[in-house]
């Protein structure tokens, strides 16, 4: 049989998500302060961006700071907020050079001003670029979006923008998610061995595949990732139709 060409691969996945997970193990692996996992796991963002880059992925969905998170020891959060701000005033110029637009979910309006002032300005020069999208997820929670979604809907159907008298599709409605303009992701990794969701992307994982790893954030490097698209290409999503649907499309 002959060997399989790249045209017989299935496709990369358009949108990867991750759920970084495992800093705190790593650094108490190692006698280290947690905030020490924070740093390395910030080098590994920085890897990882070039390695999905590399791969061909055109959306990268990094979960950074979920809306829970705040309830961490204040000086922990403190250290993540300082990370940040110095993550987007250092990448900012490696993610121009590379031409990856910078996005953000959630509600970033609460972070601490400094990060606003870095954010605004990695979101400001990277906002022409469109084949590359790396989205931070910071203040994060999927439950407020829905709920701030069906807010914003129903504000819509009382003014008439929307009509009152026909039944919403989800179309309509995933307009008002604050990833109404993204791919929903195809592939969404978690690392640490953790198998929980953790309230991130419900809606728009609906499809997606799932990947655990037990790598530690920090040690997640460019072959994890690589292995992970890999179980992806080998996985047959049916989208809830049956496996003979999708080899015989005409037979449906
Ligand atoms: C989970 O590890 C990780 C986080 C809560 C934060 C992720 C943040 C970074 C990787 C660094 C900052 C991000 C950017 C984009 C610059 P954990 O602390 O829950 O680990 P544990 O479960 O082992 O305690």
């Amino acid at each position: 049989m002959p060997a399989p060409t790249p045209a017989d691969q299935p496709p990369v996945p358009a949108h990867v998500a991750i759920i970084m997970d495992g800093n705190g193990r790593w650094a108490k692996q190692r006698g280290l302060p947690r905030l020490e996992g924070h740093r390395r796991g910030v080098e590994t963002v920085r890897a990882t961006v070039a390695a999905a880059r590399d791969l061909g992925i055109r959306v990268l969905t990094l979960y950074a700071f979920s809306a829970e998170n705040w309830n961490r020891p204040a000086d922990e959060v403190g250290g993540l907020m300082n990370l940040l701000e110095f993550f987007l005033k250092r990448e900012t110029a490696t993610l121009v050079r590379d031409r990856v637009r910078l996005r953000t979910i959630g509600r970033t309006d609460k972070l601490p001003e400094p990060v606003r002032h870095q954010l605004a300005a990695a979101l400001q020069a990277t906002e022409h670029f469109t084949e590359h999208t790396l989205v931070l997820a910071l203040n994060y929670g999927s439950r407020t979006e829905v709920a701030e979604a069906a807010q914003a809907y129903a504000t819509d159907v009382a003014s008439g923008k929307l009509p009152a008298d026909t039944p919403p599709t989800w179309e309509t409605f995933a307009r008002y998610l604050y990833t109404a303009d993204l791919p929903d992701p195809d592939l969404v990794i978690r690392t640490s061995g953790e198998t929980r969701v953790s309230n991130f992307l419900l809606m728009q994982a609906a499809y997606a595949e799932f990947v655990f790893t037990p790598v530690l954030w920090p040690d997640f490097g460019k072959d994890d990732l690589a292995a992970a698209v890999a179980d992806f290409q080998r996985r047959e999503r049916r989208f809830g139709r049956t496996s003979e649907q999708l080899t015989a499309p005409g037979k449906a």
